[in-house]
């Protein structure tokens, strides 16, 4: 996977009087079938998300509220996508590092991931993002 492969995909809304609503769904706006989901919130000013890839797991993105930039970078080249709607999201499929960052206040990350937790999934040390995705083994 490379950072041509992460995408945003706009949401459905529903505009009304009464307040706006939008949705997602599995294998529709969501382009797996949702194991998990999770959300970043309370963020200190400055602090920074992630920081880690996965083997395995797939994810969708949304900022319910407020604002952040998401950095994701496939050993080659990097992209930073800025989310501050909640009206769309980032997919980010596997094998790519990410990074979170600039969190406004009161921001909300909302994330559904395509696999329960696992921390076998993960990659956290930088180098050897770099030696898998070299070997082709991610
Ligand atoms: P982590 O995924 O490293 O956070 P982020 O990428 O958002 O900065 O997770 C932080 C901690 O939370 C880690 O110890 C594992 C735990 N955790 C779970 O137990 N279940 C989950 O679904 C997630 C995402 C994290």
């Amino acid at each position: 996977m490379t950072i041509n492969d992460v995408k945003l995909i706009d949401l459905p809304k529903i505009i009304d009087v009464r307040g706006n609503l939008s949705f997602a769904e599995n294998y529709n706006q969501i382009p797996f079938e949702i194991k998990r989901t999770y959300w970043l919130y309370d963020v200190p000013g400055g602090e920074c998300r992630g920081g880690h890839a996965y083997r395995e797991t797939q994810e969708f993105v949304i900022a319910l509220s407020g604002a952040f930039d998401v950095t994701i970078d496939d050993g080659r080249q990097k992209k930073t996508f800025t989310l501050n709607r909640s009206y769309y999201g980032l997919y980010i499929p596997k094998g790519l590092w990410r990074e979170m960052e600039n969190f406004s206040t009161n921001s909300i990350a909302l994330e559904f991931a395509s696999t329960k937790y696992d921390e076998n999934d993960y990659i956290r040390e930088y180098d050897e993002f770099l030696k898998l995705k070299s070997n082709g083994k991610i």
